[in-house]
Order: structure tokens, then C-alpha cells, then sequence
């Protein structure tokens, strides 16, 4: 069952990975500035897509950024090949809820608008904890069910046409996931009302 919808959303994300930067305008480039100021060392980014966040490490860092979709991958690639990085960069097809890195690698872990997508939400978030540092930080800019019961209905009418055309759930519990998932968050700064949230996650070690 995971395999097959982990397929479905993978080949979606194919499909509109040549159209996907003229349509993603969700996070402005402030607030990713904003989220990755402060990260340093190994850096595992998950979902890295096209590429937005290139822009924004810090020159210190070690980025691997992985996805597991081919067609983003691609696109991440052209993008760093153009902005001439000042940091190290490895891109890998992977999976976020498999992932083949051992336990405890990464200083910190992002993630941008990718748990909307992760067909199994709960499992990714689990792995992440996995792969990160004890000390390590988990940082997301991520959108989710709005807590405003009127907003929130209307995501829940709207998400099966988002879900089937480009594979996100505008839906996605969030924050429910990430306790179901044994983690606890250190800090929440919501955004857009409660539509977007800016968190900071402790590995469950
Ligand atoms: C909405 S896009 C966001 C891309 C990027 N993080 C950004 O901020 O623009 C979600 C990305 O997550 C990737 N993704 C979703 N589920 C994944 C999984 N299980 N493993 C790896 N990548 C996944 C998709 O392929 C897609 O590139």
C-alpha cells in the first residue's frame, strides 16, 4: 500500500517538475533566508525538489539534499550548476521514509514544504529523527490544515484536486504527525495564520 501511493506521488512530482519553479511561489526567499541562517556542518536536506533553498545555506555547510523524484533531482542540478556554490553539495535519489544513511549522521535536517507530500508522513518523520544527531536539529517550513474551522473544512473540500494534480495534501496534519511520530517540538512560529509554521524539532533519541 505504501509502495504503491509512494509511486503515485513520485511520478506525479515527474510530471510537473518542468513547470514546478513558475508555479511554487508559497515560500517567499525571506523566510527560507530566515530558517537556514543558523544551520552549519552536515546538513541533510529531504525533499530538496528543485532546488529553492540552494540559495540560502550558509558557506560552511556539507548539503546533502536528496528527493525521490528524478525529474525535481534534475532540476536541483541545473540549478546548482548555475548559481556556482560556495558549499559542498550532494545530490541522491532517495527515498525520505527509506533512507540508507546510518543512525545519527546529520547536524541538522530540513525540510520545506515536503510534509505535505510524504506519503507516509509518520514513517518519514521517524527516519529523519533516525538519521539526525542526538544533538542535532530538525528545521521545517512547512503548510498544513489551517486551526480555523472555516479555512480548515475548505482545505479538507479542496485537497483532493491538490493531491491529484501535483501530490500535495493542503490537508496534512502536521504537527499531530510529528507527535504521533515521537518528536517533540522546541519551537513554533505560525505563518499566514496557522496555514504555514516555522518549527524546530528535537530527534527522539
Ligand atoms: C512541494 S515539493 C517542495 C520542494 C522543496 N522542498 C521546496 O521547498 O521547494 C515536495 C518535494 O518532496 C519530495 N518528496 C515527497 N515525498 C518524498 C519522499 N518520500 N522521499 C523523498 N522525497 C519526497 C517531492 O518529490 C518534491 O520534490
Amino acid at each position: 500500500m505504501r509502495q504503491k501511493s509512494t509511486s503515485k506521488i513520485k511520478n506525479r512530482y515527474n510530471r510537473i517538475s518542468g513547470v514546478y519553479d513558475s508555479m511554487d511561489k508559497m515560500i517567499k526567499d525571506s523566510w527560507r533566508q530566515d530558517l537556514l541562517k543558523n544551520v552549519s556542518g552536515k546538513v541533510l536536506e529531504v525533499g530538496i525538489g528543485t532546488g529553492a533553498n540552494l540559495p540560502f545555506y550558509p558557506p560552511e555547510v556539507h548539503l546533502t539534499g536528496i528527493d525521490f523524484s528524478p525529474g525535481m533531482l534534475k532540476k536541483a542540478e541545473e540549478k546548482m550548476a548555475a548559481l556556482d556554490l560556495p558549499y559542498q553539495v550532494s545530490l541522491i535519489e532517495m527515498n525520505a521514509q527509506e533512507m540508507d544513511f546510518p543512525d545519527n549522521t546529520f547536524d541538522y535536517v530540513v525540510a520545506t514544504c515536503v510534509f505535505c507530500s510524504v506519503p507516509d508522513p509518520v514513517k518519514g518523520l521517524q527516519e529523519i529523527s533516525r538519521v539526525c544527531k542526538p544533538d542535532g536539529k530538525i528545521i521545517m517550513l512547512e503548510h498544513m490544515r489551517s486551526e480555523n474551522a472555516v479555512v480548515g473544512k475548505m482545505m479538507d473540500i479542496i485537497n483532493p484536486v491538490t493531491v491529484n494534480t501535483w501530490g500535495a495534501n493542503i490537508n496534512r496534519r502536521t504537527l499531530e504527525n510529528i507527535n504521533k511520530a515521537g518528536l517533540s517540538i522546541e519551537e513554533k512560529e505560525d505563518l499566514v495564520f496557522t496555514i504555514f509554521r516555522k518549527l524546530k524539532i528535537k530527534p527522539n533519541k
